[in-house]
């Protein structure tokens, strides 16, 4: 999730002794100052998990198996020295004290640390079984900074790197890779950070002014060309139209692949034939009958939406643009049948306040958040119907499906309430999974909680996108984004029973935490199977031994008991969104 909320590391969550053994093996940094690193002969650790190893300065050539070159750094150019004495020059005297959301010594601590890429290493089974039906490979997304920040960082500001767990025959292998994006080919290249932070480097009107400079002149002196694009894709996966992507919604698709010995590949950046221009979301709907795409893009510039369409042979239909949005946040959208339905929320950009040191994005109290829907097949944006909800700011949605044929949509997605804490507090926050009624003929939205719980990355059975559905699977922010567990709801409880919806739930257990749970079916062209017939899988990681683990859970379980537990050989960061992928669909990439 490369959205906006910035505390993610609460104050509490710090373990100095991370740092501490992460500076004590690195000469190089000065205690407790990471943002102090001249990255120029920095290299790259990894932290935490107990064993802390150090990355050799950037050197490689070509990466096994991997189509691109990358070419060895070379000395830094005068005018690179120049422009890197500018970063360090502001990051030390123009910089506002840095705020825990963007002080790389909060955001990075724990198993947010970064790792180096790991080849295919084979993995222990050390409880249960790895069931037969799961072959394929599980990976995951999320932020793993190239060099540690010289500055602000923002934990959305870290370069994708995919871990994916590879299974076949009941063995697994576990590889970790970087997304080969522009930006971490031409910095590996050059040996530094050259494309600024997006999310950190908004830290205050003098910093931004300057680093915003100092951006232009690099772009004037050639050392990067922006449009080739400065996405991290570090947020989720999507396969669609007989291709695996490495998404982020700031940037175009990167095709990637999982090759059968476990190796991940980054195959490049997809514009679907010149097509698709700028950016998609990081949270496309497939359609599992038609294998139709639905997604969109957001900007700060009219129109603020743009909806459109992959076709099942990955050929991207025209756009479809929407005036009608305000430039707001839009992470996440939800499909029907029939529908897409957004959710324009409180949180957008912040010019004014921007200019006055703040964040560049805000939320505004005085907005009236909306719900849009549109005819997923139309035209224009003549079909965009707007209903006002007050109180109803989500940033994920969880699924949706039509009722009444077709007049009335059924929305299931968690709310953030105090959405104003998002930015910059949300261990504060408390996100509420509600199902939400939107009468189409007259006009009327209503809705309801189905849990009390904080609840947020709720992942449902992927045959049911854009169908009616029972069950969630849904994490537990303990406080967000670190996850203590999972939960299962029947979300028809609440039908005729407004009491809370949960029906299973697991908790890791002390100083453990995951992320985002993933569905698999057991039998996934079985058409009769239960809709929980399958496994809930997951990365969890134990803070105290510093031990990662992938998890299979049984779905039908009222405890989610383990099926399988596999040690992993190596830390797996806290991350975004996963996928789980099947082998005869990784053997046609
Ligand atoms: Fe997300």
């Amino acid at each position: 999730m490369e959205s906006l909320s910035s505390s993610f590391l609460p104050r509490w969550s710090i373990n100095t002794k991370s740092i501490h053994s992460h500076a004590a093996t690195t000469p190089i940094l000065p205690f407790l100052n990471i943002s102090s690193v001249k990255t120029e002969d920095k290299p790259q650790t990894t932290a935490g998990g107990g064993a802390t190893t150090i990355k050799p300065p950037p050197s490689t050539t070509t990466y096994v198996n991997q189509t691109q070159t990358i070419k060895q750094a070379e000395p830094p150019s005068l005018p690179a020295t120049i422009f890197n004495a500018f970063d360090n020059f502001i990051n030390a005297f123009i910089d506002p004290p840095l705020k825990p959301s963007v002080d790389p010594k909060y955001v990075l601590s724990d198993n947010f640390a970064p790792v180096d890429e790991l080849p295919p290493t084979a993995c222990e089974v050390v409880e249960g079984a790895l069931p037969p039906s799961l072959d394929g490979a599980y990976i995951r997304n999320g932020p793993n900074p190239q060099f540690l920040p010289r500055g602000p960082y923002h934990l959305f500001d870290g370069d994708g790197m995919l871990h994916a767990i590879k299974i076949s025959k009941g063995k697994a292998t576990l590889c970790s890779r970087y997304v080969k994006t522009y930006k971490y080919k031409i910095e590996r290249e050059k040996g530094f950070p050259v494309i600024p932070n997006v999310f950190g480097g908004f830290n205050g009107l003098s910093a931004s002014a300057a680093r915003g400079a100092v951006t232009v002149a690099r772009v004037l002196a050639r050392q990067f060309n922006p449009i080739n694009g400065i996405g991290l894709a570090n947020t989720s996966l999507a396969l669609l139209g007989g291709r695996l992507y490495a998404l982020c919604e700031s940037d175009l698709p990167y095709s990637v692949k999982v090759d059968a010995d476990g190796e991940i590949h980054t195959l490049g950046r997809h514009d679907f034939d010149g097509k698709l221009v700028m950016s998609m979301t990081a949270h496309p709907k497939i359609d599992p009958e038609t294998g139709e795409t639905f997604a969109f893009r957001y900007g700060p510039v009219p129109p603020f939406l743009t909806l459109f369409r992959i076709n099942a042979a990955g050929e991207k239909q025209p756009d479809v643009p929407i005036f009608s949005m305000s430039p707001s946040f839009l992470h996440d959208f939800a499909i029907t049948k029939k529908y897409a339905i957004f959710n324009e929320i409180q949180i957008g950009m912040n010019p004014i306040e921007m200019m006055a040191g703040g964040s560049a994005v805000g939320a505004n109290p005085g907005k009236v958040p909306r719900i849009g829907v549109i005819r997923r097949y139309a035209a224009d944006e003549s079909e965009m119907r707007w209903f006002e909800v007050p109180g109803f700011n989500t940033i994920h949605a969880i699924n949706a499906w039509d009722e009444d044929d077709g007049n009335t949509i059924v929305l299931v997605a968690p709310n953030i309430l105090s959405v104003e804490h998002t930015l910059e507090r949300m261990d504060l926050i408390h996100a509420s999974i509600e199902k939400v009624k939107i009468d189409l003929k007259r006009g009327m939205v209503s809705r309801h909680p189905v849990s009390t719980r904080n609840l947020d990355f709720g992942v449902i059975n992927p045959a049911f996108v854009g169908r009616k559905h029972k069950y969630v699977y849904a994490a537990v922010g303990n406080p967000l984004p670190k996850v203590s567990g999972v939960v299962k709801l029947d979300v028809s409880v609440s039908d005729g029973d407004r009491r809370d919806c949960i029906v299973a739930s697991r908790l890791f257990g002390p100083g453990c935490f995951a992320g985002e749970p993933f569905f698999v079916a057991r039998e996934p062209d079985n058409s009769n199977a239960d809709e929980d017939d399958g496994y809930v899988v997951a990365y969890v990681h134990n803070e105290n031994t510093g031990e990662s683990r992938f998890l299979v859970m049984d779905a039908k379980s009222p405890t989610l008991e383990t099926v399988a537990a596999v040690r992993l050989p190596r830390r797996v960061p806290y991350g975004f969104h996963g996928l789980f992928v099947r082998e005869r669909d990784l053997n046609k990439l």
